[in-house]
């Protein structure tokens, strides 16, 4: 038994920091920091419509989801070839290991490379060599999965899934992202549909800037198992008892809500209340390299304006994202004797 009430406040950041985690909702290509965009564009020969990498931070001042998707894209014309997306990988996985992430489930957009005229081979085996090497040098474990753009078409995805299909074992499930607003789940019904019959997991951004509706959707329609962000849920009573008598995960991203005026401040944050509803709530960074830090910085900024949250939330939270990753449970039994070793030493 761990005695958290015996935990004084001010070890809470050290072991924010200290504590195993996973990381399930991250999209690598909102990992490319400035100065590696920078890099890559130098080494592909790739015009940038800025200065310096000052001049770019500068830019990342959003004021809602497509404020900010518009410069990711654009930082996305980096990457050409198959180094570029290892090298990406790489640096992402340094991070994590930092942060004692010891795994972590990456979200990738092949649409924003192969429209382009960058292949989905190339795409995948730069991140599937990062993933290998991760796991054999820093001992962080790693799974992909496909996101569809759902500001595109479903024949589009569906056109994605076709090109993906020759690298089955490469990635684990698909989700969708990009912008939600008028792009319900319901869209993606047919090519999600054939997804699970692939055996595929199934994952879904909903209730981030859209509406409770979409969470049902995702669940009803699309089938997930995991919903990323999802904090709009608590508009809706009904679809919270649901969400917690299923134990669905939310993969939520507070530096991110705060980036993106989904919440006006980090104290405006309702991490709490999903805690309270007993919701299976995992803390993660979403495009870490725009939005002001890595998971450790997303929970040390969440914990710091939050005074509710306390140690007994922190392991609840790392134990929260164990539980909803796509490994085997004798996995996820170690990782949790790890975490538990960590509070037990106070
Ligand atoms: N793509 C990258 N980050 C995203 C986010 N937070 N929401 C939707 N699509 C995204
Ligand atoms: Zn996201």
């Amino acid at each position: 038994m761990i005695d958290f009430a015996s935990i004084p406040p001010a070890r809470l950041p050290d072991l924010l920091r200290a504590m195993p985690k996973a990381e399930l909702h991250l999209h690598i290509e909102g990992s490319l920091e400035p100065e590696l965009i920078f890099a890559l564009a130098r080494r592909n020969g790739v015009a940038l419509p800025y200065a310096s990498v000052e001049a770019l931070r500068a830019a990342y001042a959003f004021t809602d989801l497509q404020s900010f998707l518009d410069i990711y894209y654009a930082g996305a014309s980096v990457l050409l070839k198959e180094e570029d997306f290892f090298d990406m990988g790489m640096a992402y996985f340094r991070r994590a290991a930092a942060d004692n992430v010891v795994h972590a489930e990456l979200f990738f957009d092949p649409q924003t490379h192969t429209d382009r005229g960058v292949s989905f081979a190339t795409v995948i085996g730069g991140l599937s060599r990062a993933c290998e090497v991760a796991q054999r040098d820093l001992g962080v474990s790693a799974l992909l999965i496909l996101c569809f753009l759902r500001h595109l078409s479903e024949e589009a995805a569906f056109a994605t899934l076709e090109d993906a299909l020759p690298h089955q074992d490469k990635f684990i499930g698909v989700g969708l992202d990009s912008g939600e607003r008028g792009n319900p789940p319901e869209k993606f019904a047919r090519v999600f549909a054939r997804c699970r019959e692939l055996g595929l997991h199934v994952v879904a951004h909903a209730g981030e800037e859209g509406p409770p509706a979409y969470i049902w959707s995702a669940l009803d329609v699309l089938q997930v198992e995991r919903i990323d962000h999802g904090v709009a849920c608590l508009d809706d009573p009904a679809l919270v008892a649901r969400l917690a008598a299923e134990r669905v995960p939310l993969t939520v991203c507070p530096l991110s809500n705060v980036k993106l005026c989904v919440y006006p401040t980090m104290d405006a944050h309702k991490l709490v209340e999903l805690l309270a509803a007993g919701l299976c709530a995992t803390v993660n960074s979403d495009d870490p390299a725009y939005f002001g830090g890595y998971i450790n910085q997303n929970f040390l900024a969440a914990f710091a304006a939050l005074p509710q949250l306390t140690a007994k939330h922190a392991h609840q939270l790392a134990a929260n994202s164990f539980e909803a990753s796509f490994v085997d449970a004798a996995t996820k039994a170690r990782w949790n004797q790890a975490l538990d070793k960590v509070f037990a030493a106070g």
